[in-house]
Formats: C-alpha cells, structure tokens, sequence
C-alpha cells in the first residue's frame, strides 16, 4: 500500500505493509512532524552525518537527505522495514540526488550518500562507525523494557558535538516519563516549535520535537 505525504513543498512518495505484529512498517506522525522540521531548517543536517535509529519505513532519513545531509545512515532492528525504507528512498531520491553506500566510511565530500543497517538498541554499533553528527529518532519511546537499551545505544554512537533530533507522540505518559527519567541523567533536552509542521496530524497538541545533547557536551 502507498501514501503520499506533504512535506514542505514536497509530496512523498512512501510504501507502507499493514502487518498486525509489526509496528516498523507503517508510517508515524513523530516521522512527519521531524521530516518537515529537517525540510525548514535544513541547517541541522546539512553537510553533516546523520543516523536514524528505528528508521521504520524511512521518511525522516529521505527528508535529512534532501534538506542536504552528507549522508545518512539508516538503522532498525526488523529487516522488513530495511526493506521497505530502502524501497521508499530509491522512489524518492534520483540517483543524483543520492546514493547507496556500504556506510558512512564510504561517503565522500562530493556526493550524497547512505546506507542501511541492521541494529538493535543495546548491540555494539562499531559496525555503523560512530560517532555521528545528528542521530534522528522518532517515535522510539513506546516499550518500558528497550528504555534503558536505546539510551544505551544513544550513548554509543554519539559524541560530545552529536545533536539528537528526537521527536515523540505522547501515548503512554508513564512509560514515556521513565524513558526521560533514564534519558536526562545524560543528555539535556530543549523542545522545537513545531507548530508550523502539525498540519493534517491526528493528535498534533500530544506531538513533541526535542534538540538533545549529551551532557558532557563539548561548546
Ligand atoms: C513506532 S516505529 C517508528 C518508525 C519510524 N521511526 C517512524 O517514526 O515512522 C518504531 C521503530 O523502532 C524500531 N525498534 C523498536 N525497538 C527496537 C530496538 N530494540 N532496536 C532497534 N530498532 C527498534 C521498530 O522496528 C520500528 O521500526
């Protein structure tokens, strides 16, 4: 089943399978609300090299690519949504625009580049080369039991200058405050205005965007 999604000026194109046990293969407004964030303020990703944990179907990590990321490398522990993202990224991104690498050590300073990755929150990320620039995470804090494994990985593939994009739909207040409860001992939180990219959203008064950084950042 495809969609097609406004971001900005632009209409994606996404694929999407319906499954009943498997949340990583159909889209979240989180992804939405951060892609059209990246589209307007494009100066977060641009040049820069970016990570998406749980990419899901892969909408966040297209719009890093056209806001002008040097590359982006794509993550989730389910291969079919690796499959699904790598199809969504090929229908939206001309081979000009874009291309596909083994990782980020094969990017260049001439093009635009990513890859994908299997990777469970909690595993050795040596594999994905850290550390990244900006990490994208988007809708990843909804099970109590991987709060503690993704800011575990969180820690891992980032460094004192990363910037973590994190953007969450308030669903389960309780379980989302014992995530931010591990979170916070480690990285600072500050909220983006997301008013302007809300459009069309079922919940958009329980949808929320943070720039994070670890809390031993460097100035
Ligand atoms: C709610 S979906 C969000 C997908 C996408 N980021 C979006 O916003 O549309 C959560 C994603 O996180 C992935 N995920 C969940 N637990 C994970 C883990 N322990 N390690 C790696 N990925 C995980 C799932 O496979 C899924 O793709």
């Amino acid at each position: 089943m495809s969609l097609n999604v406004p971001i900005g000026e632009i209409n994606i194109l996404l694929y999407q399978e319906i499954e009943d046990d498997l949340i990583g293969t159909v889209l979240w407004d989180s992804s939405i609300v951060l892609s059209r964030f990246l589209l307007a303020n494009s100066e977060f990703v641009r040049g820069l090299s970016v990570i998406e944990l749980g990419c899901g179907i892969g909408l966040a990590s297209i719009a890093a690519l056209k806001a002008g990321a040097r590359h982006v490398s794509l993550t989730d522990q389910l291969p079919p949504s690796i499959d699904l993202a790598r199809r969504n990224l090929t229908a939206n991104l001309s081979t000009g625009e874009a291309t596909e690498v083994d990782d980020v050590s094969h990017s260049t300073d001439e093009g635009t580049t990513y890859s994908f990755h299997a990777f469970s929150w909690g595993e050795d990320p040596k594999h994905l080369h850290p550390p990244f620039q900006v990490v994208l995470c988007s809708d990843l804090v909804y099970r109590d039991d991987t709060h503690a494994a993704l800011v575990a990985a969180l820690g891992a593939i980032t460094d004192r200058n990363t910037v973590i994009l994190l953007a969450q739909e308030e669903r389960h207040p309780p379980s989302e405050q014992k995530f931010f409860a591990l979170f916070d001992q480690q990285f600072t939180r500050e909220p983006l205005d997301t008013a302007l990219h809300l459009g069309g959203l079922s919940e958009p008064d329980h949808m929320f965007l943070w720039r994070c950084r670890r809390r031993d950042q460097g100035h």
